[in-house]
C-alpha cells in the first residue's frame, strides 16, 4: 500500500489523472485521462468487441483489468452498458484509500455519471463479485496480477493498464503477459496504451494479431490484439 498516497492532478481536457509517488508514474494520459480511456478501451475495447459480434449476446461478456486504480475504465463501461451483461473483475495491488480523491476525480469527467454508480462502485466490499446495476456485476480484487488465477480462455476483453514499462517492466514480459493472454478467448482482445515494439512481439508470438490503431492526443498509436482462433 502506498505510504503516501496518489495526489490528483489536472489533465489537459479538464479531467484528472492520480500521480503516484511510489511509482513516480500518472494512472492516466496528461494529455486528457477521460479521453484517453474512451479512445483506448471503451470505444477501441468495449465498443468496438460488441459491434465486431455484431448481435447482442445473450450471455454476459467477461472483462478484465489489469490495474483497477480510481475505477475510471469501470465506470465508463458500467455506464455504456444498457442490456448487455457483463462481469468485470479489475485487480488492484494498492487500493485507492481516500474516498475524497476517488471522488474529485469522478466527479471531474466532463459529465456527470450516476451517483448511485459512484457511490456503489466505491461501497463494493473488495474480493465478492457484486451486482453494481443490473447489467453490471464487479469484482474488486485486491492483489498483484503475479498472483492472480482466472479459468483459461474465459475473457472477452482485457483492458491492460498497468503503469509502463519504464516503471514496472516485469509486467510487459513473456512471464506474466503468457498467462494473461491465456485468459483471453479466442477472438477476446487485450488493449493497452503501450505501442513497445518488445510487447508487441511477444503477444504476436503468444499467438495474438495486432492492429495498430491512432492513439488519443498526445500518444501515435496504441495497440489491440485479437487472439487467434487455433487451427483445426
Ligand atoms: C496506470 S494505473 C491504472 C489506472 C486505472 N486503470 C484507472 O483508470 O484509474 C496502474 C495501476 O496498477 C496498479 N498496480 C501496480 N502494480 C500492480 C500489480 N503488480 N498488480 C496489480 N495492480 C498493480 C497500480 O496501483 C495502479 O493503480
Amino acid at each position: 500500500m502506498d505510504s503516501i498516497g496518489p495526489h490528483l492532478v489536472p489533465t489537459k481536457d479538464g479531467s484528472s489523472t492520480l500521480h503516484s509517488s511510489v511509482y513516480n508514474a500518472h494512472y492516466h494520459s496528461i494529455h486528457g485521462a477521460y479521453t484517453e480511456s474512451m479512445h483506448i478501451f471503451i470505444n477501441h475495447g468495449l465498443r468496438d468487441y460488441l459491434a465486431d459480434k455484431k448481435k447482442m449476446i445473450d450471455t454476459p461478456i467477461n472483462i478484465m483489468e489489469m490495474g483497477l486504480g480510481s475505477g475510471l475504465n469501470a465506470l465508463l463501461t458500467a455506464e455504456l452498458i444498457d442490456q448487455q451483461k457483463v462481469d468485470y473483475i479489475g485487480i488492484e495491488a494498492h487500493p485507492i484509500t481516500e474516498k475524497a480523491t476517488y471522488l474529485s476525480l469522478i466527479n471531474s469527467l466532463p459529465h456527470a455519471l450516476d451517483n448511485k454508480l459512484i457511490e456503489s462502485f466505491w461501497d463494493t466490499p473488495w474480493n465478492t463479485p457484486t451486482k453494481i446495476t443490473p447489467a453490471f456485476t464487479l469484482e474488486k480484487r485486491h492483489g498483484k496480477i503475479e498472483d492472480l488465477e482466472l479459468t483459461p480462455s474465459s475473457i472477452d476483453i482485457i483492458y491492460y493498464d498497468a503503469f509502463a514499462p519504464e516503471c514496472q517492466p516485469h509486467l510487459w514480459q513473456e512471464t506474466i503477459i503468457r498467462t494473461v493472454l491465456s485468459w483471453l478467448k479466442p477472438g477476446g482482445y487485450l488493449l493497452t496504451y503501450c505501442a513497445k515494439g518488445s510487447f508487441r512481439r511477444t503477444c504476436k508470438s503468444l499467438g495474438c494479431r495486432l492492429e495498430s490503431l491512432p492513439g488519443p492526443p498526445g500518444k501515435r498509436e496504441i495497440s489491440r490484439f485479437v487472439k487467434e482462433r487455433k487451427k483445426s
